[in-house]
């Protein structure tokens, strides 16, 4: 069995912290390493049956933000494989797009210049002259191999969104200012990939290109990162472990006029999650010079103000920041102890698991009975797990440990009066409510904002 890697540079407790979210997120199903049964492969990770349910909720609220609760935003999905002249006007393929490395000339481990200080943090050996390593990860199109037919897995997805901007246009009755999102796969060969699923070679972007006139570009940046900032405090995110940060002209992206990070406090430092940036007219310029298309809107480039945001940097943040411990007694049972519980405090639109069955004892086959007829009602309108296996307390912080947000339990009253159990997560409070009600109450519940 594989281990997940140590976090590099960190201190004991937030060591720990990390070992104790990647351990959790291996033993309950959210996140897998690729390829285990062969040894793992590299920073590659899959998303098991809760990670799945909750990374399709991060992209559903990003989605219904954009083109739900914003204005003028319309969706796109691109291919990932896009003609190589893509990336040569993006300047993807030219030094901009490249990290600058550094080798350790005793263990040859490869280093991103940025994050090491003199020496090889591995053995302690002397580093090599730093010389530039571009990202973009090559393929090739068809049975031959060779520079006619190389291409590449998109490392952005937004260019999918600049190369489709007349079609956009000419398809629909938009008028700038509008913008484009889009949530895709993308691609970068990471010298140093890490921190769990942090930063890996494969990943997932949501982004979204605000097309506008040059003299409100200011404008509207201001306003999109005020909105992207509110879009993580309001899914749950604490308002000290967030903030904007002002990138300075030499470290910004080659494509950047302005660039914001939105950053979080993880256990291993504030790190970028999200990145705002004043593209100017730098990619549709681009994009008619090489193509020879003309890209102008009434005869002038659109600006573009984008927001650029990672669905598996966001489900770390997510997973990170609603992990937390409370001594024992949650549950309330007499088997309850002193020990530490491992709460998931997620908000409920996130949590992978809505509602858990749970019938009282599972040797009454009556109440067996009744909770699985529960849980067939429940099941075809919200994300919901049967479990009978062990004490009800035992069961509660299971459930505590996923972020389930609901548990109906089954008992006996509830064959007599047909009511259940409903438990809240948070408050912990439980309520009786009449089984033909519960589905009209669990979505009033779910919906609610508070
Ligand atoms: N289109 C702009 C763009 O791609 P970026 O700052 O390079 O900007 C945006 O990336 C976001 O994509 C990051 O803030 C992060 O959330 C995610 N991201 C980038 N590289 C990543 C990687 N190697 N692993 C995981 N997520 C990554």
């Amino acid at each position: 069995m594989i281990q997940f890697p140590r976090p590099r540079e960190l201190s004991n407790n937030m060591t720990d912290l990390m070992q104790k979210i990647t351990s959790l997120a291996k033993r309950r199903g959210f996140i897998f390493p690729s390829s285990e049964i062969y040894g793992g492969f590299g920073s590659c990770y899959d998303f098991g049956p809760l990670g799945v349910e909750m990374k399709n909720n991060i992209k559903k609220a990003w989605w219904d933000e954009m083109t739900k609760t914003q204005k003028d935003i319309v969706g796109l999905d691109a291919a990932i494989l896009m003609s190589p002249k893509v990336w040569q006007a993006s300047g993807h393929l030219s030094a901009g797009f490249a990290d600058k490395l550094v080798e350790c000339k005793k263990c040859h481990k490869r280093f991103r210049l940025d994050e090491i200080k003199g020496k090889c943090p591995e053995c302690g050996g002397e580093l090599t002259k730093p010389r530039k390593f571009n990202l973009m990860m090559k393929t090739f199109i068809g049975s031959v191999e060779d520079k006619t037919s190389t291409s590449y897995l998109r490392a952005e997805t937004c260019q999918g969104i600049y190369v489709n901007f007349e079609n956009v246009l000419n398809s629909t009755r938009l008028k700038v200012p509008f913008g484009i999102a889009q949530i895709g796969k993308a691609f970068r060969n990471e010298i140093t990939p890490g921190n769990f699923i942090y930063r890996t070679r494969e990943f997932e972007q949501m982004e979204m290109q605000w097309f506008c006139q040059p003299k409100t570009a200011d404008k509207f940046f201001d306003f999109w990162k005020k909105q992207r900032m509110k879009w993580y405090l309001n899914l749950g995110i604490k308002k000290e472990n967030l903030r904007a940060r002002e990138v300075a002209p030499k470290e910004r992206a080659h494509y950047a006029k302005r660039q914001v990070d939105i950053e979080y406090k993880f256990p291993f430092g504030w790190q970028e999650i999200e990145g705002v940036h004043n593209r100017g007219d730098y990619d549709l310029s681009n994009h008619a010079k090489h193509s020879g298309q003309d890209l102008k809107y009434e005869g002038y480039f659109p600006y573009i103000i984008e927001t650029s945001a990672g669905a598996d940097r966001s489900f770390l943040t997510f997973l990170v920041d609603a992990y937390s411990e409370v001594k024992g007694g949650r549950t309330k049972t007499t088997e309850a102890t002193k020990e530490l519980e491992v709460l998931l405090k997620i908000h409920k639109a996130l949590a992978p698991i809505k509602v858990a069955v749970l019938p009282l004892v599972r040797n009454k086959p009556q109440l067996v009975k009744k909770a699985k007829e529960v849980y067939q009602l429940l099941k075809t309108h919200f994300v919901t797990q049967y479990d009978e296996l062990g004490s009800i307390g035992r069961r509660y912080r299971r459930q505590d440990e996923i972020g389930t947000m609901y548990a109906v339990t089954v008992d006996f009253d509830t064959l007599k009066k047909k009511d259940v159990t409903l438990r809240n997560r948070d408050t912990m409070k439980q309520e009786r409510v009449k089984i033909d009600k519960l589905v009209e109450c669990l979505k009033k519940q779910l919906l609610k904002t508070a």
